[in-house]
């Protein structure tokens, strides 16, 4: 149901809110899931690891008959998975081979602001650019996408995101699964609406709210279906849509556990029976098979939407059981920090923080390196209808220290650099920046960034 109560005649699109678009049962036959390929370094050593990675147009079979016109990383939709170790240096040339200038912005990735591609770095059409970084952050699920201004709504939509994978000694010794396409799986969760020649149709459903799809696409498979063995399965979930919320649920309202959320491992496995995601946010669960039987089907839902099928086709030959500590979360301490505080207020091209569109010419907030601050957001209800704001900041991982006061729950205590704001809801956040630059925070409903909803920060 829209919110929307607004109508102001000749402004344009003012209608604002969250969208109303039913995910479509889509009666396409159930396909095996497309797994992202690990991406093969160019160069790799202990200390140092080289990538190249290629924003590149091309056509994809989503459905029978005729393709569709995306674009990708180093394939047609979508992109690879770069695996990287902390502490290692990586490299990654990135190229762009579009008829358009996009950037590669590292979503999670602790670095230098001129290397994190927001919309101060494009790349021109057959241009390069040169990323180096050293992994400075723990193991974790992050992902990549384009950000050029004013553009990264429509770029993500035609299938430019791609994954990666941060491992550390902590990742190495659990015990959890981690056999990629056997027992651990990405599902980049994206919903789309083709038109009647099996194209995107950005354009023809575009909205300044967000822009919804009624087909569930996950890695670029529409109704997809693993075969696992009843074991834990780990599923590494990236809500990777323009603005669609999705709150996942096993069919059978089975508990599963969430181990890790934005930026790593939780302290403890979390018990739950759905989780919320809002766009740009992650979360890795781990669903326990053990108690099907060969010839079971265990579904993940959102709603009444299938989002996968996880089809037994064999019994394991022995369970284990998930560790009772993933992680140790050095507590960022607070007391006597400075707070800066964040109203996310406006709808449609109105949406703005602290009264401001985006202007690159404004620096809006100043904070020191290592320095820890209250992040004080604030989502204010509007006349004109209110929505979820997922608020993000480029080029770090934060904590949140309460939602309207109370201690936020179990699974977003741990590192987040997306966090959903609700309606008149004021969230705190701990924010320790440990690199230099000037850094992008906007909500990422794409449109909503794309409209001018997002702001800076300057590191010194
Ligand atoms: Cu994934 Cu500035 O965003
Ligand atoms: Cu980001
Ligand atoms: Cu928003």
């Amino acid at each position: 149901d829209s919110s929307s109560t607004g109508n102001f005649s000749g402004m344009g699109h003012m209608m604002g809110g969250e969208q109303s678009v039913v995910l479509d049962e889509s009666g396409q036959p159930m396909t095996a899931l497309q797994l992202p390929e690990l991406l093969e370094p160019d160069s790799e050593s202990a200390s140092e690891i080289t990538y190249t990675v290629t924003a590149q147009a091309g056509e994809t079979a989503f459905l029978e008959g005729k393709t569709t016109q995306t674009l990708g990383y180093n394939g047609s939709y979508l992109g690879p998975v770069l695996v990287v170790r902390e502490g290692q240096e990586v490299h990654i040339k990135t190229e762009n081979q579009l008829a358009e200038a996009t950037s590669f912005h590292w979503h999670g990735v602790k670095l230098p602001s001129d290397m994190d591609g927001g919309p101060h770095h494009p790349v021109g059409p057959n241009e390069t650019m040169q990323v180096d970084f050293t992994v400075n952050q723990e193991a974790a699920t992050l992902w990549f996408h384009p950000h050029a201004l004013g553009t990264t709504a429509e770029q993500v939509y035609a299938g430019l995101a791609g994954l990666i994978f941060v491992e550390d000694d902590n990742s190495d010794q659990l015990d959890l699964p981690k056999d990629y396409g056997v027992n651990d799986f990405p599902l980049i969760i994206q919903d789309r609406t083709f038109d009647a020649d099996n194209q995107f149709d950005y354009a023809g459903t575009y909205h300044p709210d967000g822009t919804y799809g009624d087909t569930l696409l996950i890695n670029g498979t529409i109704n997809p279906y693993v075969e696992v063995t009843n074991e834990q399965i780990r599923l590494r979930l990236v809500n990777g849509s323009n603005a669609r919320n999705y709150t996942f649920g096993l069919e059978n309202g089975a508990v599963f556990h969430q181990i890790a959320s934005d930026g790593g491992f939780l302290e403890q496995p979390v018990a739950l029976t759905s989780v919320t995601l809002t766009p740009g946010e992650r979360a890795e669960i781990i669903v326990d098979l053990s108690e099907y039987a060969e010839g079971d089907t265990a579904k993940l839902m959102d709603g009444n939407a299938t989002v996968l099928s996880l089809n037994v086709t064999e019994e394991a030959d022995a369970q284990t059981a998930l560790p009772q500590t993933l992680n140790e979360i050095p507590e960022l301490v607070t007391d006597g920090a400075a707070v800066q505080r964040f109203t996310l207020s406006g709808m449609s091209f109105m949406v703005n923080i602290n009264g401001s569109q985006f202007d690159m010419d404004r620096i809006d907030v100043e904070q020191h390196l290592n320095e820890t601050v209250i992040w004080e957001v604030r989502n204010a209800q509007d006349m004109m209808g209110s929505m979820i704001h997922p608020f993000h900041i480029h080029g770090v991982q934060f904590q949140v220290l309460s939602r309207d006061g109370a201690e936020p729950p179990q699974n977003e205590q741990g590192w987040k650099d997306t966090i959903a704001v609700y309606p008149g809801e004021t969230v705190r956040l701990a924010v320790t920046f440990s690199e230099k630059g000037v850094f992008m925070y906007h909500c990422h409903i794409l449109e909503h960034e794309d409209n001018g909803m997002m702001g800076q920060v300057s590191v010194q």
